[in-house]
């Protein structure tokens, strides 16, 4: 799709010419400054309750008298269009267009300023509503006939705007990455396939290499941990590398760790067989990783980013790792596999600890680790936990700028209590209780030696029922704390 913007004067809207006109409206009142035609019709619409000045609300228009475009949506926005409520506007107005004829849509912000965060937004907004998983449905229908937005503007803005659009096709990309990966079959997006995904996004960006260590690497360099995971399955386990050096060498990195278990069984502590098919979006986290790698390197971002993706299948056969298991991590600390099933945290563990040869000045780690955190934060906050203050405040305030929430949960010593074994120095779970606390206490104790910061994005990564499909989360996230760090 192709977003520009569109240089027109203010009393010039009616003029435009589009498929469709979408007005949104900043305000509790019809500005005095609109058109006559388009203020005419707007009073109207309100006075017969047609159209409620409540943010959110939209009305569909079909040949206005002295509007030039065919189709006119109006859309109501909270005063001032704060980023929440310009979203939501947004996704009310495109919904009212999206299914219809227009291929040209232009976007007029009225009573507010717009500025490159509602540029960024309304791209991110109409790729969300046309993506269209195709790889193995490919007779899916197209969800829209856009294929045009244009944000209307003055001279002045236009700039700023610019660069607003072209951040919001960056993270777009990056999102789209995410969950075309993300939804792809278990079948088809082994840690092999992942791989030469990874391999794949390297060979467009000279800045961005990739290395993959296969089982003997691992074995030799002593990941027991990851190994125990990946033992039971025909598939092989591939550790994903990545770097991008967008900064001088000396330049300590940031690195992204994404869980990529491809299916997780839950191996022989089996998990229920209702939704067990939801278990391919477990490496959600790693296509995270490659998506915000194609956003930083699209981008061109001046920092240096290493990306570590522990990729492989949780499964139950003859070989597989039994509950009592005792295994030696990568750290040297041994763990006590309880329960088979928590293994994310298993295979984040060993690329936690290696993440230390970087000298990495954070590591955020993120996983669809636990269901216990979309228990306690349902689907629009991703769980954040850290270690480091200003790494929190810094990931909290990415992901308002981003639109892609998270929340943050304790680490208080108490609940490392949990993780106690008699025959190990740890068990890999800690109870029911806090399962989203303890899990991630877990993980802090191969964080030590950097900053760290975890996010469980099991309630975020993806969308269960009718709407089955992967979000992309936390890309937007992602990459906006990133811009932040590349100044
Ligand atoms: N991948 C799951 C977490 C998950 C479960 C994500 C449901 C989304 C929806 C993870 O590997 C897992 O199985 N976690 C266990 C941990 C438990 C055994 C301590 C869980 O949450 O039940
Ligand atoms: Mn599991
Ligand atoms: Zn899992």
């Amino acid at each position: 799709m192709d977003f520009k913007t569109l240089q027109a004067p203010k009393d010039g809207l009616c003029a435009i010419s589009a498929d469709a006109l979408l007005l949104v409206l900043a305000a509790s009142a019809v500005p005095a400054a609109l058109e006559a035609a388009l203020a005419g019709v707007v009073n109207v619409a309100v006075e017969a309750g047609d159209l409620r000045l409540e943010s959110g609300r939209a009305l569909y228009l079909h040949r206005v008298q002295g509007v030039k475009a065919p189709r006119l949506v109006v859309a109501v926005c909270a005063d001032g269009a704060p980023p929440a409520a310009w979203r939501k506007a947004l996704a009310a107005g495109l919904a009212q267009i999206k299914e219809g004829g227009a291929r040209h849509v232009a976007v007029a912000l009225i009573g507010a300023e717009c500025d490159a965060a509602h540029a960024e937004a309304l791209v991110a907004l109409a790729h969300e509503a046309t993506y269209v998983y195709r790889r193995t449905k490919p007779s899916a229908p197209a969800a829209s006939r856009l294929e045009r937005l244009s944000l209307v503007c003055e001279k002045a803005q236009a700039r700023a705007l610019e660069a607003g659009l072209a951040r919001g096709r960056a993270i777009a990309a990056g999102v789209a990455l995410a969950r075309e990966l993300a939804n792809r079959p278990a079948n088809h997006c082994t840690p092999t396939h992942l791989a030469a995904e990874a391999r794949l996004l390297a060979r467009r960006h000279a800045r961005l290499a990739v290395q993959v260590l296969e089982r003997r690497d691992v074995e030799k360099l002593g990941m027991g941990a990851f190994l125990a995971v990946a033992q039971a399955s025909h598939q092989a386990p591939k550790f994903i590398v990545l770097r991008w050096q967008g900064a001088a060498k000396t330049k300590a990195p940031v690195v992204l760790v994404g869980k990529g278990i491809t299916f997780d069984t839950g191996g022989i502590s089996l998990k229920p067989a209702p939704e067990m098919d939801e278990m391919k979006f477990d490496m959600g986290g790693a296509a995270s990783v490659l998506g915000t790698f194609a956003a930083v390197a699209e981008l061109g971002l001046a920092i240096n980013l290493v990306g570590l993706v522990p990729a492989c299948e949780n499964m139950p056969g003859g070989g597989a790792v039994k509950p009592g298991d005792v295994v030696r991590s990568l750290s040297g600390q041994t763990i006590e596999i309880l329960n088979t099933d928590a293994e994310g945290r298993l295979v984040l563990c060993d690329a936690l600890t290696y993440a230390e040869r970087f000298k990495p000045a954070a590591v955020i780690d993120i996983a669809t680790l636990t269901g216990a955190c979309v228990i306690a934060l349902g689907h629009h906050r991703s769980g954040l936990f850290s270690s480091d203050e200003a790494l929190a405040s810094s990931l909290l305030a990415a992901g308002e700028r981003g639109g892609d929430l998270a929340w943050r949960l304790p680490l208080d010593e108490a609940y490392d209590e949990a993780l106690k074994s008699n025959f190990a120095d740890m068990g890999n779970v800690g109870g029911r209780p806090g399962g989203a606390i303890t899990a991630a206490k877990f993980l802090q104790r191969f964080a030590s030696r950097y900053g760290w910061a975890h996010l469980d994005i099991a309630g975020t990564a993806w969308k269960s029922g009718k709407e089955k499909g992967a979000t992309g989360r936390p890309v937007p996230l992602l990459t906006h704390f990133l811009i932040e760090r590349a100044g």
